[in-house]
Parts: structure tokens; sequence; C-alpha cells
């Protein structure tokens, strides 16, 4: 696909790796919608042209592409990328912070594929669902986002098998570890004793990884990379051991060894 003079949706392009792939998409001569909760406050890279959206309820999303008439832009590329986390003991956890969890990440999201598919169908465009590495490997007390990121992975591939034949291209996309500020916006702290025992080792190792991990640039360069080569399909992204090894290991062993594996990851 050229990239120069489509119109491009990135969703949470305020920083991170949505503000990444918005800057890469201008880049490469996108024009370009980024989208933040609350766009006032944030200082907009040049060339994107904010939008306000929340996700964490389905009906925001229907108001807002009503409200700003997103129909209308027409766009050829959209990159559901927004999203947050939240960390904590299942039960400990009130319910609707999960809930809340699940309808940002899985079923607003949806539901903006819901409004946008006709007119990429209609445009040939190309659909990007942001997932995670934890799709395939769970993180320990982080449980809807697990669920979220593992049923995003498995609508896209809907997508993909049921507009086979319609010339889009969609790709269910897995970063494995960025350095963002992902852990910094986590929900975290509404269960007991967070930053002990077992849930202090896990908090401790997700901390630790993400200070070693690859800025969101190279993933942002990566993804834009596979639109240009009209790739659809699973794409992981990020070091060589996450995005490469990991998930090709875990092919070759039992589920057990993999769960054993993950355990003993988080926990040693
Ligand atoms: N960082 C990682 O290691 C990593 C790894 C794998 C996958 N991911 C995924 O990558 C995506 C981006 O994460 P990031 O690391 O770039 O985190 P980030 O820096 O915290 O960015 C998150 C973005 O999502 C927006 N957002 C948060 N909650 C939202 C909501 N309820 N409704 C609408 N927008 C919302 C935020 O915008 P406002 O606050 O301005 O609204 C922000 O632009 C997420 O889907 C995440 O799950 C991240």
């Amino acid at each position: 696909m050229e990239i120069k003079g489509v119109n491009a949706l990135v969703t949470g392009a305020s920083s991170g790796i949505g503000k990444a792939i918005a800057i890469e998409l201008v880049e490469n001569g996108a024009q370009v919608w980024g989208t933040s909760q609350e766009p006032g406050r944030i200082e907009w890279q040049t060339g994107v042209k904010p939008l306000k959206l929340r996700l964490d309820r389905p009906d925001y999303v229907d108001e807002a592409w009503e409200s700003q008439s997103m129909d209308l832009i027409g766009f050829d590329i959209i990159v559901n990328n927004a999203g947050y986390g939240v960390f904590g003991r299942y039960e400990e956890v009130p319910f609707e912070v999960w809930e809340k969890q699940i309808q940002a990440l899985l079923t607003g999201t949806m539901k903006l594929c819901r409004l946008a598919l006709p007119g990429l169908i209609e445009r040939r465009g190309c659909l990007v669902n942001v997932s995670s590495i934890a799709a395939d490997f769970p993180v320990p007390f982080m449980s809807a986002y697990n669920v979220s990121k593992a049923g995003l992975s498995a609508f896209t591939e809907s997508v993909i098998i049921e507009t086979n034949a319609s010339g889009m291209r969609t790709i269910d996309f897995r970063p494995g570890d960025m350095k963002t500020g992902f852990n910094r916006n986590m929900v975290r702290n509404l269960g007991k004793n967070v930053n002990e025992g077992c849930m202090g080792k896990v908090w401790k190792r997700i901390e630790d990884r993400s200070t070693r991990s690859p800025e969101a640039m190279m993933v942002a360069k990566k993804l834009i990379k596979c639109i240009q080569r009209d790739k659809s399909g699973t794409i992981r992204a990020g070091t060589f051991f996450q995005a490469t090894l990991a998930p090709l290991l875990s092919r070759l062993v039992t589920r057990n060894l993999v769960r054993s594996g993950n355990i003993a990851y988080y926990t040693k």
C-alpha cells in the first residue's frame, strides 16, 4: 500500500506506541487523525489532527464516530492501539474495574471496527488491531488484560477470514514489552498487598523488563513496513526473544511446559 496521501486513524495517539505510529505515518505522507480521551490537554505532533475518543463503553464510541463525522473522513488505514492495563488479584479487584478494562480493550475496539469496516472494505484499506504478547503468554495478575488481548486477536483472525476476498488487509499486531507510559498508567493498588509476596515479584519483573525494552518507534517502523508491503495476519514485534524465539519455542513444547516456564519466569 502506498501510504503517501492516504487517510489514517490511530487511536491512543497521545503517547507511547500510538504516538510513534502516528509520527511514522505523517513522515510517510499520510493524513493522520489521532485520538485521546482528552485531546485538549495534549501537545500534538505536527500533522496529527486530534479527535476525542473514549473506548470504555460502546455507546461512547458511537457518539465519537457520529459527532466528529468520522465516517465522512474516509479512513484507508485504522490502527486500533488505545489501551491500558489493570494489575491486581482477580478476586480482590472490583468486578466493575475488570469489566471496564474489557470494554475498553475489546468491546469498544470491536465497536470501532464495526463502524469502520464498511469503509475500509470499500477502499481496500488496512485495519490494524494492536494486541500483545500477552495473547500468547498471559501476564500474572492481569487477567482482564489477557482476556481482552486474546479476545482481540481471535476477533482480528475472524475479520481476516471474513474479509479475505475483499482486498482489504488486516493485521493482528502483537508487540512485546516497549518502553512507554504503559506501566505508569496501569490501574493498580486496588487489592491487598500489591507490592508484597508473589504480586510484588511479578510487578518487579514487569518493571525491570520495561526499563530494558525497545523504544516504541521500533515497533512503529516495523508496522509501517508491513502496511507498505500489504501484509495481513499475525505480526509480532519487539526483541528477538519476545517476537521470534519465545513464540517459536512455545510451539515446539507442551502447553504445561510453557505454563511452568511462564510461572517460573515471573515468580522465581
Ligand atoms: N507498552 C508495552 O509494553 C505494550 C506491549 C504490548 C502491547 N501494548 C499495547 O499497546 C497499546 C498502547 O500502549 P502504550 O504502551 O503505548 O501505552 P500508553 O503510552 O499508556 O498509551 C496508551 C494510549 O491509549 C489511550 N487510552 C488509554 N485508555 C483509553 C481509553 N479508555 N479510551 C481511549 N483511549 C485510551 C491513551 O490516551 P489518553 O490517555 O490521552 O486518552 C494513550 O494514548 C495498548 O493497547 C497496549 O495494550 C503495549
